[in-house]
């Protein structure tokens, strides 16, 4: 009887969804969302069941209510695959980001607890968030980013890495807060080589209030591709026999026709898998497919699982017709300019929807990138309704918030000076340039909330000669070896006084000094 309320207890307390959906007839979206609910006792000592305890600890001890993290890797083809998943809220941009909600008197309190929280993180998540430290952080306003849990008296801190490479290291962690880890359950489909071998890949870990319980979501989404083979990683280009030519284009050179019947089954796509579940909560997993598609000979498919993760088998007559609904806005963002000093940029914001749209546009700089915003300019059908800029001070980076009204489509344009950092400020890897973190655009309509995220981007900067150093070394060595030689030489040579000097050379010395005289 215990046994069954402990049950039905942590049932109602862990679920484990799988959402899958094709975008096209090579590519399988996929979505897995682990949720946990925990109590919160309001007197200290919390009875931890299944979240995990050492993740509690890290929020309480540095009073965080809320917790979001982002890992990102590849970039997501809007234009095919239509608005983000979950209208964005769950992606990340290239790299990892964070960002939190602190309980702290003023800033620089909470720039101490946030330090602590990254760096205790950065260990957990075997990533290096901590370098996530006071010259990253930024402060964005909580029109642009709300608590989920709506605690509004907390501070907002976010920041953003765009260049850590995010990889398997990063996964198995992850799959470790999980309370079946990655034994049991619809966690054991995701294996770091099929996770990061996908064209698209982000996953995202968020702690906050609900309804008086804390609670976390981890969500994996991924694009695979559908045609990879796995037994062989290695792309061989197709035999010539195996070919089906364009007969109408092909003028001797052939254009393949797009084969679009596939077949494929859960196996083929996530490798060999456990078919367990994990008992401690709930698995379910629904598939939306378009038309021609078919799961298991059903055109419908969604199962509450009550034993073993079943084998689906995807089957597509070829004729499908995908209806990726576009997202509401488009941004684009790059540089523009030449030369090595200066810069600039170029965003392209494109508003999809008939009538016009209120967005908060979020950049931050690194302190080497020195902005003018007296540059800034606003050119399409739009305008700056608020603009908060924080330059950037004592190497923090530089920040800037911007709230616009856009008709159809705007153009912002803002130039920059890049500055020389100091020899031990270089990565001591090969340098290939810096990254920008993405930009990150909200559009809030009541309660619809759409986030995008822009890729990265990469920033040269001008080297120093690091010839330099070299020659000085040169130059060093051929004065410290000139130096020595006459040292040595005065050192070691027999000085011997006049007096003592052999009577046959005393002569000729004799002779020569007088004739000196
Ligand atoms: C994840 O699953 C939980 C519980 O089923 C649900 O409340 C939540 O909305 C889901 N999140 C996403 C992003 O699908
Ligand atoms: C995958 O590659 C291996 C080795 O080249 C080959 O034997 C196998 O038939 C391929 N599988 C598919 C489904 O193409
Ligand atoms: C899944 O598909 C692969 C390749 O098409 C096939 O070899 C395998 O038997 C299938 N697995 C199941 C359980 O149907
Ligand atoms: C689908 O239908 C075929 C032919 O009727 C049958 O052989 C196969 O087992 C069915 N597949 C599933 C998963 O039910
Ligand atoms: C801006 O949009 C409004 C409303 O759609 C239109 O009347 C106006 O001509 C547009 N202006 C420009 C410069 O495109
Ligand atoms: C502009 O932004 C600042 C800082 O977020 C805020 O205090 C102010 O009320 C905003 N003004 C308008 C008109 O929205």
């Amino acid at each position: 009887m215990l046994v069954f309320i402990l049950f039905q207890l942590a049932c109602a307390l862990y679920a484990e969804n799988l959402d899958i959906k094709p975008l096209s007839n090579n590519e399988l979206f996929s979505t897995f969302n682990f949720t946990m609910q925990q109590a919160i006792s309001p007197i200290p000592p919390i009875e931890y069941s299944i979240f995990p305890r050492s993740l509690g600890e890290i929020l309480q001890s540095t009073m965080t209510s809320e917790l979001h993290i982002r890992f990102g890797h590849g970039v997501w083809d809007s234009d095919s695959w239509g608005a983000l998943p979950q209208n964005g809220l769950i992606t990340g941009g290239s790299g990892v980001e964070i960002w939190a909600f602190i309980s702290a008197a003023d800033q620089q309190h909470a720039l101490r607890q946030w330090n602590q929280l990254v760096n205790q993180l950065s260990g957990y998540f075997c990533a290096s968030m901590g370098f996530a430290d006071e010259t990253v952080v930024t402060f964005p306003s909580m029109q642009a980013m709300a608590p989920r849990g709506g605690n509004m008296n907390t501070i907002l801190m976010r920041a953003s890495l765009p260049a850590e490479p995010v990889c398997t290291e990063n996964l198995t962690p992850f799959l470790k807060l999980l309370p079946c880890r990655n034994k049991a359950g619809l966690s054991t489909m995701l294996s770091g080589n099929r996770v990061f071998a996908s064209k698209w890949q982000t996953m995202s870990v968020d702690v906050f209030p609900f309804e008086e319980e804390l609670r976390l979501e981890q969500i994996v989404s991924l694009v695979s591709d559908v045609k990879r083979n796995f037994t062989d990683p290695l792309p061989y280009p197709e035999l010539e026999t195996d070919l089906d030519c364009d007969s109408y284009r092909g003028d001797g050179a052939c254009f393949p026709v797009k084969k679009s019947e596939v077949a494929f089954n859960l196996t083929t796509i996530f490798g060999y898998f456990e078919r367990d579940l994990c008992i401690l909560g709930d698995a379910k997993i629904k598939v939306d497919l378009p038309v021609g598609w078919t799961v298991n000979n059903d055109t419908k498919y969604e199962s509450i699982l009550d034993e073993t993760i079943p084998e689906l088998e995807f089957v597509s007559n070829g004729k499908a017709s995908f209806d990726n609904l576009p997202p509401p806005f488009i941004v684009d963002r790059s540089f523009s300019g030449y030369g090595m000093q200066n810069g600039g940029v170029r965003v392209v914001i494109t508003n999809n929807r008939p009538y016009p749209i209120n967005v908060r546009y979020l950049e931050s700089w690194p302190h080497f990138v020195k902005l003018f915003m007296h540059t800034l300019s606003l050119g399409g059908n739009g305008t700056i309704v608020n603009k908060t800029y924080l330059p950037s001070l004592n190497k923090n980076s530089a920040f800037l918030e911007l709230e616009l009204e856009i008709v159809d489509s705007i153009v912002l344009e803002f130039e920059f000076e890049k500055s020389l950092l100091l020899l031990e400020e270089y990565p001591p890897d090969a340098n290939h340039g810096f990254e920008i973190s993405p930009a990150l655009t909200i559009l809030k309509d009541g309660d619809y909330v759409y986030e995008d995220r822009t890729p990265s981007m990469l920033l040269p900067l001008p080297v120093p000669d690091f010839s330099m150093p070299y020659n000085v070394v040169i130059l060093t060595s051929t004065v410290m070896g000139l130096a020595f030689g006459t040292i040595y030489n005065l050192l070691v040579r027999d000085v011997v006084p006049l007096s003592q000097v052999p009577v046959h050379s005393e002569n000729l010395l004799q002779k020569v000094l007088k004739k000196i005289k």
